[in-house]
Order: structure tokens, then sequence, then C-alpha cells
């Protein structure tokens, strides 16, 4: 609404300011204005971890998190994962609108034709050691596609973009893949041009001397659709990221790279496997009344617990766990699932759990999902990272393309010492002296 504004009254100096209000946000610097005294900076806003600061305006993904909804570009999360393919929801993410067929035809064409990596990329990989993390050789894999091409520095031009994007979307697959072949010491396989996007990723991961792979169509569904639910989330830990790496206008293969590590971490993306491992230490569904009481006391945390956005179901967690059933169908129930609806059992009654809303979220099932179809939990992070890096690049874009955007930068309330003389070094041990 327009002639919105809030009244803000500086009882240090008793002065009046009125600062706009816009689709429910005040610019933090209209805050700059309001000062104690002429030499005064001007206040800001102190927001540790982002509670509640708006970074940017976005056209991408919208989420409410006390509902539980999820939509890319205007359409629920539900509705693009029954209906569509990933490489078709990963034009919508980009570009804006669905494809038509013969949108989603080139598209397809032009992805297809940029799985394959350098050989030298290849090499790189090799040089691994055997028991490298995977996602740390995805991470450096992602990075080093800068060297091989150096004119993705370019980022002002919107066709070296798109090309980028192109290449991005194309490889991740293969980087993906062969990072799970090395760490299990198996040749790494070309990618197949004939199969679909899904298809072509199990058939670098699995294929082995048989001539042609034909993977299982409800398991290259299931993980498409997997896919589908990872593809964006609005301004997360490394869509964050990815945004202030770029914002430097570095390019979008380094930038990709610094937002899978922020992806890595336990509390985001690396998650899933955390789950797993979790649900190895509870071990039996009898010990889950403890394992609870544990986290209760402040001791562990629940992974794939809580979400800083979702106070209410994640959506992506009830496809998931319909996608696991159906999984399951062809695979054999993964034990650890009784272990899982167990603990989800509990904590969904759980005083603790319901007064801090916390409930599953897009990790809690999808390890249990991915190890049925064989994968070790060490891959699964790396699973998310190649259909999150096409949320990455549509909020890259989305950044460049802005005309509000500047290098990412932000303030900070200095609490160290004031101005103090250097100390020879036969003098320190004492407490310095403060400069007057
Ligand atoms: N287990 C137990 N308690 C939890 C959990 C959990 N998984 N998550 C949050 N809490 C508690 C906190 O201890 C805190 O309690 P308090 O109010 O008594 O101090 C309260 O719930 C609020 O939690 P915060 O940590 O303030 O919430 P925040 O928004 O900062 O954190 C996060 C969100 C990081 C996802 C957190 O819930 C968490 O660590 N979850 C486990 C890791 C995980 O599953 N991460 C994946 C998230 S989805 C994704 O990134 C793809």
């Amino acid at each position: 609404m327009e002639n919105e504004f809030l009244n803000i009254v500086d009882k240090r100096i008793n002065a009046a300011y009125e600062v706009p209000i816009s689709q429910g946000t005040i610019r933090a610097m209209d805050l700059r204005k309001i000062k104690a005294g002429p030499d005064d900076f001007g206040l800001m806003t102190y927001d540790p971890a982002f509670m509640n600061t708006a970074s940017c305006k976005s056209a991408i993904t919208f989420i409410d998190g006390d509902k539980g909804i999820l939509r890319y570009r205007g359409y629920p999360i539900e509705q693009l994962a029954e209906k569509c393919t990933f490489l078709e929801v990963a034009y919508l993410i980009l570009f804006g609108e669905l494809p038509t067929q013969a949108e989603l035809e080139t598209w397809i064409d032009n992805v297809t034709h940029h799985t394959m990596i350098h050989e030298t990329t290849k090499k790189f990989l090799e040089g691994f050691r055997f028991n490298a993390h995977p996602m740390g050789m995805f991470i450096s894999t992602v990075a080093a596609l800068s060297t091989v091409y150096p004119e993705a520095r370019n980022v002002l031009d919107p066709e070296t973009r798109r090309l980028q994007i192109l290449r991005l979307v194309g490889k991740v697959p293969t980087i993906a893949a062969y990072t799970y072949r090395h760490s299990l010491g198996f040749p790494y396989v070309y990618p197949d041009n004939e199969l679909t996007y899904t298809e072509n990723f199990m058939n670098m991961l699995w294929k082995m001397v048989e001539p042609k792979y034909r993977a299982n169509p409800a398991l290259a569904r299931a993980l498409d659709i997997l896919f589908i639910l990872h593809a964006d989330h609005e301004q997360n830990c490394s869509a964050n990221v990815m945004r202030a790496v770029g914002s430097s206008q570095a390019d979008p293969f380094v930038a990709t790279a610094a937002a899978a590590a922020a992806l890595s971490g336990p509390l985001h993306g690396g998650a899933n496997e955390e789950v797993l491992k979790m649900l190895d230490e509870i071990g039996s569904k009898d010990r889950v009344p403890a394992y609870i009481e544990r986290v209760k006391a402040g001791q562990i945390k629940l992974m794939g617990f809580g979400h800083r956005i979702y106070k209410n179901y994640d959506p992506r967690a009830r496809i998931i766990k319909w996608a696991a059933d159906q999984v399951f169908e062809v695979t054999g129930r993964n034990p650890k699932l009784e272990i899982a609806l167990e603990l989800e059992r509990i904590a969904l009654e759980d005083e603790y759990f319901v007064k801090r809303k916390l409930y599953p979220n897009v990790d809690f099932y999808s390890g249990i999902m991915y190890q049925a179809m064989g994968f070790k939990p060490e891959i699964f992070t790396v699973l998310f990272a190649i259909p999150r890096t096409v949320g990455w690049l549509a909020q890259w874009q989305e950044m460049i393309e802005d005309p509000e955007q500047k290098i990412a930068r932000p303030r900070q309330v200095y609490t160290g010492y004031e101005a103090r003389d250097f100390v020879p070094i036969e003098k320190r041990g004492k407490p310095a002296p403060v400069a007057s």
C-alpha cells in the first residue's frame, strides 16, 4: 500500500521522524538520518543471523512458514512435484515461466550438451585422496571450473551468464557422480545424451560393464521429484552466500562453490547426512524416548528437525515421505524408517517441540530414501547441491540484474578497544595502556 508511514520519536533529543513503509518493510538507510547530535553516525539496525532483515527483493520463491506453503514463481510445490520434470522446473526457476514444448526441448538439448567435463577437470578429481568427502570434492571441483572458463568473469554480459548457467546445470551431476565413483574406486562413466537428466545421473553413478544403463523408472522419477523439491528455497544460508559472493562480481563457478560450502554445514544441507548418523546411533525404536530426553536436556539436537522459516510441517518433507514410499516399493523398506517415524510421532506430541514449533524439515526423510536407493550418507549433501545449483544461479542472476543491489557489505557494532599505543614486545604481558 502507498502512503504508509512509521512515526518514530527519538527520546534522546525529542525529535520525530516519518519513515515510509513499503511491502511490510522500512528501509534501514532511512534510519541513518536519526542522529543524537551532529557528529552521530546515525541509527543502524542490529540483526545477527538476519532474523528480521530482507536483504533483497525477489520474485523467485515464496514461502509462508506459518502455513507451510512453498511456491516457485507462484506455482505450488505440490503441483510442480506431481506434474513436472526437474529440468522443466529448473527452467521455470531460472527464466520465470514454465517452458513451452519447443522451449523445453531446446533447454533440455542445451543442458544435455553441457554435461561433459574437461579431461583435465577429471584428472583434477583423480587427485583427491581415496577417502575424500564427496562434498569437499564437489565444492573444489566446481570452483576449479572457473579456471577452465575464464570468460565467465564477464558477469555483466547476459549471454556469458546464460552460457555459464547451462554449463553449471549440465555439469554438476557429472561432477557429483564422479565424486561418488572416486570414493568407491570405480572408473568414471561419461554422460549418455539419450537419457533424461536424472537417468543420466544414475547412469554416471551406477553403470558398470553393461553396454547401456537402464534406470528403474520409479527410482528415476523419485530422484527427479527430490531434485524438484530441493531446487530453491529463497534466502537460505547458501543462497545468501551465492548473492554475497556474486555481489563482488566474482564468477559464478566460485560463487556456486562458496554456496555449496555453506550448504555443506550440518545446520543446513549437511543435516541429511547427520540424520542418518543419528538414526544409526539410536539403533532401534525402543531407544527413541531416551534420545528425545537428551534432546530436551539440550545435550544434542534432533537433526532434520526445525527451520528458521517453517513453523509448521515443511511441505517438502510431506512429499519426500510419499516419494520414499514409491522407492521402498522397489527397494524394500529401509529399516531406519521405523525409527524415524517413531521420532516424528513422539516429537510432534511433545511439549518441547510443540512449544518451539519444531517439525521435520526436508532433510529428515530424504536420507532414508537415498540410502534405500543405494547411496552412502556422505553423498547426500552432494545430491542436494545438484538441484540447488539451479536456485543459486537464479538468485545470482536476479541479484546481478537488480539495480538496487551493490557489493554486499554489512555494518558492525564495534566492541573492541579504543585507539591505543603500540607496545614493544619486551613490555608486553601487562594490561596495555589505553591512549588518552
Ligand atoms: N533439536 C532440538 N532443539 C531445537 C532444534 C532441533 N533440531 N532446532 C531448534 N531447536 C530449539 C533451539 O534450541 C531453540 O530452543 P530455545 O528457545 O530453548 O533456545 C529453539 O528451538 C529455536 O531454535 P533456533 O536455533 O533459535 O532456530 P534457528 O532458526 O536459529 O535454527 C535450524 C534453525 C538451524 C534449522 C535449527 O532448527 C537446527 O539446528 N536444526 C537441526 C539441523 C537441521 O535439520 N538443519 C536443516 C535445516 S533445513 C535446510 O537447511 C535444508
